[in-house]
């Protein structure tokens, strides 16, 4: 590895380039962390985590007092001595569905302006296919070999995703730097797919639209199965059990969210149109997921009888999913919406996402204490499956609701013991269940 490579630089320190940053300063590089966002920079500077990933406050703080890891606002600082510049910036999605590129190309040109000559730039964003290869075309950042890394962490298990990656792909025209930036990620001992940059695109879109279909299609099997009276559960178990389906990604429920699927997927979608294609499957896709939450809604107008109108409703859970404060595209802040525009009164909890959520939501009552939610409850309804909400103290739970009733968007609850402590439990492609 050339001697410059021992120092990285990461450009957006949102929950990749973060992680990324940190936990490769804890495998023994220097990494410059580049944050343009003002609060963002202040809380980092400070040794503060600004976002809720398990873990990665500790070893923020730890890596700065050891100098390995230094926090900047400033790129032209952030990326000099370094050897290998990741861009790790946003690509939210644009009105029309296409991903917004705007923060990526800002992010390569002023680096490019300011590294150093031999450093490759590499893009860990989620950009669609011909990203790299048409920024490369323009000479965005002309004498600097630009690859393709892309990134698949999961949040809530980022840490972790990030020390056991299932591979490393990496594409570009220079087979060199795509072999410096994989180095980068060697000591991971994972597989190493290298490429051109378009393919190693599309493995990111193809990963995460693939997920995200599959999502979408239990969510049509479990419909099915409250149609038909199958037990989606057991449908699931007896599909995942055949190797060529696999079990990850076939729980019903409440559907996808957050900042990737929901993006990746519309943004695939309008790049294939771009190119004259009607990607149908994609379009499915989205339309599933977007009626799987009004579908839930209607669960829970018919478990109260067949009006919200004045009821009072528990919701537990806002992030899009465990482990996070994440709350792009969370399905609790369609859902709570909805029941608040059928007439319902929503009072929610979430373990971190409460701040977040605050301005988002400002006819719900927002409480930090999930029992002081659910007191006087016309129903208790789960949208995000936090084991804080399963390991609940049900009893008390019963005995402070007004009517005991739970509408589990997540099948993540014990039913036996709902139905056995007098509630009526109804759950996603399973029959409802009334009280012993
Ligand atoms: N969040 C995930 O789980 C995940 C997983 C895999 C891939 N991705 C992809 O990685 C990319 C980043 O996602 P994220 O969730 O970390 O986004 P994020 O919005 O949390 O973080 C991006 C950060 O970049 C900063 N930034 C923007 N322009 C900058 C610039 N010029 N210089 C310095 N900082 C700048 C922003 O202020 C922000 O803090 C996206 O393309 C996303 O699709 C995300």
């Amino acid at each position: 590895m050339p001697p410059h490579d021992e120092v990285v630089c990461v450009v957006g320190a949102g929950y990749v380039g973060l992680v990324t940053g940190v936990c490769l300063a804890e495998s023994g590089r220097t990494v410059h962390l580049v944050e343009i966002e003002p609060r963002r920079l202040e809380r980092l500077s400070a040794g503060r985590c600004p976002i809720h990933e398990p873990g990665l406050e500790e070893m923020l703080q730890r890596l700065l007092a050891a100098g390995r890891l230094h926090v900047t606002g400033d790129i032209a600082a952030g990326v000099r001595d370094a050897g290998v510049v990741m861009i790790a910036v946003g690509t939210p999605p644009a009105e029309d569905g296409e991903a917004d590129l705007s923060q990526v190309h800002e992010a390569v040109a002023s680096a490019a302006a300011n590294a150093d000559r031999g450093a490759v730039i590499a893009v860990k964003s989620t950009i669609p296919p011909g990203t790299t290869a048409s920024m490369v075309a323009s000479r965005l950042a002309p004498g600097f070999p630009l690859v393709s890394c892309p990134e698949f962490l999961r949040e809530g298990s980022a840490i972790h995703d990030f020390n056991h990656p299932t591979r490393i792909v990496v594409g570009g025209d220079d087979r060199a730097a795509c072999e410096r930036v994989a180095a980068l990620f060697g000591h991971l001992g994972a597989p190493v797919i290298i490429t051109d940059s378009t393919s190693s695109e599309m493995v990111k879109y193809g990963t995460n639209t693939f997920l995200a279909l599959k999502i979408s299609f239990i969510n049509e099997i479990a419909h099915l199965c409250e149609l038909t009276g199958a037990e989606v559960g057991a449908v699931a178990d007896g599909m995942g059990l055949d190797p060529r389906v696999g079990r990850a990604f076939l729980d019903a429920g409440l559907g996808f969210g957050g900042s990737c699927f929901p993006k990746d997927v519309r943004a695939l979608e309008a790049a294939a149109a771009e190119h004259g294609h009607s990607f149908w499957m994609l379009k499915s896709a989205i339309e599933v997921n977007l009626m799987q939450r009004r579908r839930f809604v209607t669960k829970v107008r018919e478990a109260l009888g067949g009006s919200l109108d004045g009821r009072r409703l528990a919701v537990l859970g806002l992030a899009f999913k465990p482990g996070t404060d994440d709350l792009r595209q969370a399905p609790a802040l369609d859902v709570i919406r909805h029941l608040e525009r059928m007439g319902a009164a929503v009072t929610a909890t979430d373990p971190a996402a409460l701040e977040g959520a605050a301005p988002m939501l400002p006819d719900t009552t927002l409480v930090t204490d999930a029992y002081d939610c659910v007191r006087g409850a016309d129903a208790v309804v789960l949208v995000t499956e936090w084991p804080c909400f399963r390991q609940l103290d049900w009893r008390r739970v019963a005995g402070s609701v007004a009517q005991r009733i739970v509408v589990d968007g997540r099948n993540c609850l014990d039913a036996a013991l709902l139905t056995g402590l007098g509630f009526a439990y109804h759950s996603v492609g399973r029959r409802a269940l009334l009280p012993d």
